[in-house]
């Protein structure tokens, strides 16, 4: 695997490449980066992942300074998943003035985790714009854990015709159904028992949603938060949304989404299940 920065040396090495497919991250790969990675050699003749720990996306107090930073490792998994070539920016190679242009999210970036992240989607849709056009791929991977991050790139994509596709790749989980996320490194031993509990609780409004219908639905969303919080957990939100714009649905009619937000300890787990 070759690894380049800054920009102009990874444009060199990206010349006559080919179809290229891109899976930017921030490092601190698992199993779900991997999955991303082995699905991006489907689509492309070159595989190129990044690495950048973004400032823009973090707001004050949250764990920028202490988000785990594993280069080490985690070039020996891209390697390991046939990546060909490692994007690793420093700060300065992606940020060498202070960055004053912003890609403006629309209203859907105050919704559910832009609520509590005041700003975290126009620094995720910034960098990564941003990084498309360093690697300039014809196909760009992304989690749907990250569900309405997911969103607002595809919406991004579309709205400024950018020439790739975006695919959205299903939550890779632990054998206890746990989304595997960068963060669960946080947990404690006895936290990591418990935090199976967020999938198992949308599942379980899932079930009842379909057995009760729409009408129960803030019903349901506010007994589930409850449950949550009863064992220990702040829960941000869970809600039932449509799948298509992520407000709330009036009827059964379109697809829909379960997502949620909740804090065990200091770790905040974000999870989702399409109904
Ligand atoms: O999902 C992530 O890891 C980040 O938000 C991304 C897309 C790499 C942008 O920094």
């Amino acid at each position: 695997m070759e690894i380049h920065a800054p920009i102009p040396a990874l444009r060199h090495a990206l010349q006559g490449r080919g179809r290229i497919a891109f899976v930017p991250t921030m490092g601190n790969l698992h199993e779900g980066h991997l999955t991303l990675m082995r699905q991006a050699r489907q689509h492309a003749d070159t595989v190129v992942a990044s690495i950048f720990v973004n400032r823009l996306q973090f707001g004050p107090g949250e764990d920028f300074d202490k988000y785990p930073r594993t280069f080490e490792a985690d070039c020996a998994k891209l390697q390991e998943a046939g990546v060909d070539v490692l994007f690793a920016p420093s700060e300065s190679d992606l940020y060498p003035e202070p960055q004053n242009f912003f890609v403006e999210p629309p209203d859907l970036q105050h919704l559910l985790e832009g609520a509590f992240r005041p700003g975290h989607f126009r620094g995720v849709a910034t960098v990564v714009l941003k990084l498309f056009n360093c690697v300039q791929p014809q196909a760009a991977l992304f989690g749907k854990k990250d569900y309405q991050q997911l969103m607002l790139i595809r919406a991004m994509a579309r709205q400024l015709a950018l020439p790739m596709d975006i695919v959205g790749v299903d939550t890779v989980r632990a054998e206890d159904g746990l989304a595997l996320s960068s963060r669960n490194g946080y947990l404690s031993p006895a936290e990591r028992q418990e935090a199976p509990r967020l999938i198992r609780t949308l599942e379980h409004l899932r079930e009842q949603l379909l057995r009760q219908g729409i009408s129960a639905r803030e019903a349901l969303e506010q007994e589930a938060a409850a449950s949550l919080d009863k064992h220990g957990w702040k829960t941000d939100y869970v809600a039932v949304r449509q799948q298509s714009d992520l407000h709330p649905p009036r009827d059964m009619d379109q697809k829909l989404v379960i997502v949620a937000a909740a804090r065990l300890g200091h770790t905040r787990l974000i999870d989702n299940l399409e109904v």
